[in-house]
């Protein structure tokens, strides 16, 4: 008999807990997938006294994250306690230092110190492991780092953050506004009473930092992503872009340009028709398009302790195998620096909806402008919808959103036709810009 697999969890909430009750609960098949039992000997939590509906009979309790990694019956670290400092970061480091294999599913840590961890791994001849960082269940990890090792990866992009992809859905389906659905996220769980991180699209950013350099060969580097978050959507805007054959998603993105790898994370619209586009509600979703074979989507539960926990427990498998891959794909020493893409020169179309003064001669006066910077429109829409005052009221002209669609541009010659759109004051307020992706 094959000696087993001796793991050691630290963290035991909504992750752990899981992960705990799979291995268990799969033993048998664990075994045979592996060649090798897979046995949870030692964990560790923050209160020992917690009440937890767990077996943890025969598993012995290390005083905190540190003895457990240091643990000589340990083989396998399990961090499932999060955050991108202490304990998390020191109980991994000594793990792999000690040479032991190391999973986890912490996307902010690894966003943060992947690098050096990747780094202490292979000096050490260590297994880093991370599949349930990104997507949860969605094995996206393994597709870009073994799966399509041997394909060139023009872009990868995806559908990161449940809480974000719930709200728009709503927002979409039922006409609500931004804080009304954010409110329901909270109370139903899916948004932290802090939604910042979320909505603001941080979460999101890590989460791309990750996947761009699986699929890039770049380095982790957050700070090279440029961000911004869904709050400034609002219903009209999605209306507007059903009307138009798009939906609305909080996307990241990591693409290949001539330039560089861009790298941003902000409201997108998509064509209805693509696979992205279908994904709705909490779900996630990344898609990679690759040289040679059409873009595929991979869907699936992006967060929950059940989906993280399959995650987690695949990448034990893999050590209980004895596979061994760079954590990164490629050595530490051989990934390329990124720089921040600098937006102004973002190429793309654009969604453009400005409130116009209802005088005679406004259309004209916006297209001019659009064409003193070369920007042809895809199409441009006057809305007259109902619900719209269009009265005149206290001798001012009323306002009429019009919508404008742009072919391919440059996004500094978009804000610059748009301020002297302002300066000529036909319209009001901020206009409101969103990205086109196409598939
Ligand atoms: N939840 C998800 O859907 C999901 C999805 C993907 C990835 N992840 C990642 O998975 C990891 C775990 O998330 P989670 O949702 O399971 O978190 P959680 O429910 O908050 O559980 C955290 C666990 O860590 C323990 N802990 C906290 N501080 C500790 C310390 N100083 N020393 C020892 N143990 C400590 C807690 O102990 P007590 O139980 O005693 O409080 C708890 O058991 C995070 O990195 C998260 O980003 C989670």
């Amino acid at each position: 008999m094959v000696a087993p697999l001796r793991v050691g969890i630290a963290g035991l909430g909504t992750v752990g807990a899981e992960v705990v009750r799979l291995i268990e609960s799969r033993a048998s098949a664990l075994a045979s997938r592996c060649g090798r039992p897979v046995r949870v000997i030692a964990v560790t939590a923050r209160t020992k006294a917690k009440k937890r509906s767990l077996d943890l009979r025969g598993i012995a309790w290390a005083k905190d994250p540190h003895q457990l990694a240091e643990n000589p019956d340990v083989d396998c670290l399990v961090e499932l306690i999060g955050g991108a400092g202490e304990p998390a970061l020191s109980a991994i480091e000594t793990a792999l230092k000690a040479g032991k294999s190391v999973v986890t599913a912490n996307k902010a840590l690894i966003a943060k110190h992947g690098l050096r961890l990747a780094k202490a791994a292979e000096a050490h001849g260590a297994t880093l492991n991370f599949e349930a960082a990104v997507g949860a269940a969605i094995p996206i990890v393994k597709t870009l780092r073994e799966g399509l090792a041997g394909t060139s990866i023009n872009r990868v992009y995806g559908i990161l953050n449940g809480t974000c992809n719930y709200i728009l859905t709503r927002m979409e389906k039922e006409g609500l506004s931004f804080d009304e659905c954010l409110k329901d996220a909270q109370r139903l769980g899916y948004a932290e009473a802090d939604p910042s991180f979320d909505v603001d699209g941080h979460d999101t950013a890590q989460k791309l930092a990750i996947l761009s350099s699986l699929a890039f060969g770049t380095k982790v580097a957050e700070n090279a992503i440029y961000v911004e978050g869904i709050s400034s959507i609002t219903p009209e805007d999605l209306r507007a872009a059903s009307d138009l054959g798009y939906r609305v998603k909080l996307l990241g993105v990591a693409v290949r340009t001539a330039k560089g790898i861009e790298q941003r994370v902000h409201p997108t619209m998509v064509p209805k028709s693509s696979s992205i586009a279908q994904v709705m509600d909490v779900t996630n979703a990344v898609t990679v398009d690759g040289e040679g074979i059409p873009p595929m989507t991979l869907v699936g539960p992006g967060a929950g302790g059940a989906a993280t926990a399959s995650a987690v427990v695949a990448d034990i498998a893999d050590v209980a195998r004895g596979v061994r891959v760079s954590p990164f794909g490629r050595p530490v020493e051989q990934l390329r620096a990124t720089e921040k893409a600098p937006m102004e020169r973002h190429e793309g179309g654009y969604y453009i909806r400005l409130m116009a003064r209802d005088f005679p001669g406004t259309a004209a006066a916006i297209a001019t402008r659009l064409a003193e910077q070369k920007i042809s429109l895809e199409s441009i829409v006057q809305r007259h919808p109902n619900g719209v005052d269009l009265a005149r009221s206290g001798g001012k002209a009323s306002q009429v959103p019009v919508i404008l669609i742009t072919y391919a541009t440059h996004e500094d010659e978009v804000y610059r036709a748009l301020k002297a759109v302002q300066r000529d004051k036909v319209i009001s307020g901020r206009p409101q810009v969103i990205r086109i992706e196409k598939n």
